[in-house]
């Protein structure tokens, strides 16, 4: 029976996977795979892995030794995997491309509606005896200007809810979808888009490319006072730059679902230790910014799509079949 190691774990990935597992032997860890502990997987044939287990060519070189073939992604982003190290050590990995778009895109909007009508500020009041509406003034969604960057699943999932509340979006992405400019999405320059809107989303996956797309030249860019959402990845944003636009007022708003040093933080009850990096403990000093720890991802909808989709890889992969979701260079 094939072996699978599952590294970054909590009691709801176990309770999924183990409901949908489809004849594997699962071992659990709930530590993210690092090179300190790479040596668990000696004597597995596959890995588990989520966004905070990264795998560069020095720990890839250590499971080829280790005798892995497979890496099993329980996400759909690679940005934590050296794919030509794995292709060079002969281990495929598998993802999974699409679990739930409409979660992640229906958070980034609980983070727009929160950030601007600050119901997370009302909640507490009332329930201290304190009714007074100073302080809570938002603005409205309709007829507001948005700007998506990356309109894939869930930048198309968010355009759907964003025209359901009247908003007007323009969108940038290096692939334009026809069938989103047909409906009326506007597609424009990336400088030309985030110039225009009073929210900006990104919705783009990380690459050498676009890494600290959002930094102190960028934000420049941005109508003073607008809205950052970033339920994408972390280091699409420079953090110490959006900090500075923060104090100066140029960035009036910000969510973050992602933070580029999430993995010494996200997932982790922390509340007990001191928090040892200084930028997120600025940001979340700020008023007028929302931090969730990587949520986007986590309904009961995705999880189940997850721990299918993993599953029914593995079977891809033990089978000898095509890899529809293997990701390679
Ligand atoms: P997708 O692959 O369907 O779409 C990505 C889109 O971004 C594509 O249309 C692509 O052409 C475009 N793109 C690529 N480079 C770009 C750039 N530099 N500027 C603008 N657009 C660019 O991906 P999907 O499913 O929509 O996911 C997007 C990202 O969301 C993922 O890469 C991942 O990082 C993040 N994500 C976050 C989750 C969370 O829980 N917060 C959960 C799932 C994904």
């Amino acid at each position: 029976m094939m072996k699978i190691a599952i590294f970054s774990t909590c009691k709801y990935d176990r309770e999924f996977l183990e409901k949908y597992n489809t004849g594997y032997e699962l071992v659990f860890f709930e530590a993210a795979l690092s090179l300190q502990n790479v040596v668990l997987t000696k004597g597995f044939d596959a890995l588990c892995l989520f966004v905070n287990d990264r795998a560069d060519a020095e720990l890839m070189m250590h499971l080829e030794q280790n005798g892995i073939r497979l890496i099993l992604l329980r996400c759909a982003g690679f940005n934590h995997i050296d794919l030509a190290a794995a292709s060079e050590a002969g281990i495929k990995v598998l993802r999974v491309p699409a679990y739930s778009p409409e979660a992640v895109a229906e958070h980034a909007m609980a983070m727009v509606l929160t950030l601007n009508r600050k119901t997370h500020k009302a909640y507490n009041r009332v329930r201290e005896g304190n009714f007074s509406l100073e302080g809570l003034m938002g603005f409205n969604l309709n007829g507001c200007k948005v700007a998506l960057i990356g309109t894939g699943n869930i930048g198309k999932a968010f355009y759907k809810i964003l025209k359901g509340f009247g908003c007007m979006v323009m969108a940038f992405d290096p692939y334009p979808d026809p069938s989103l400019a047909e409906e009326g999405l506007v597609y424009a320059s990336l400088e030309e888009v985030i110039g225009d809107a009073d929210i900006v989303s990104l919705h783009c996956p990380l690459s050498d490319d676009n890494h600290h797309m959002i930094n102190h030249i960028t934000l420049k860019l941005f109508k003073p006072g607008a809205m950052l959402i970033n339920t994408s990845r972390g280091g699409l944003i420079a953090t110490q730059d959006v900090i500075d636009a923060l104090k100066s007022g140029q960035l009036g708003y910000l969510g973050l679902d992602v933070y580029e040093q999430e993995s010494q933080l996200f997932f982790q009850n922390l509340s007990e230790d001191v928090i040892q990096d200084d930028l997120i403990s600025r940001l979340i000093s700020f008023p007028n910014v929302l931090i969730t720890s990587h949520q986007g991802f986590f309904t009961q909808e995705a999880m189940q799509q997850i721990a299918t989709t993993t599953f029914a890889n593995a079977d891809a992969f033990k089978a000898g079949l095509t890899l529809a979701n293997e990701v390679s260079i």
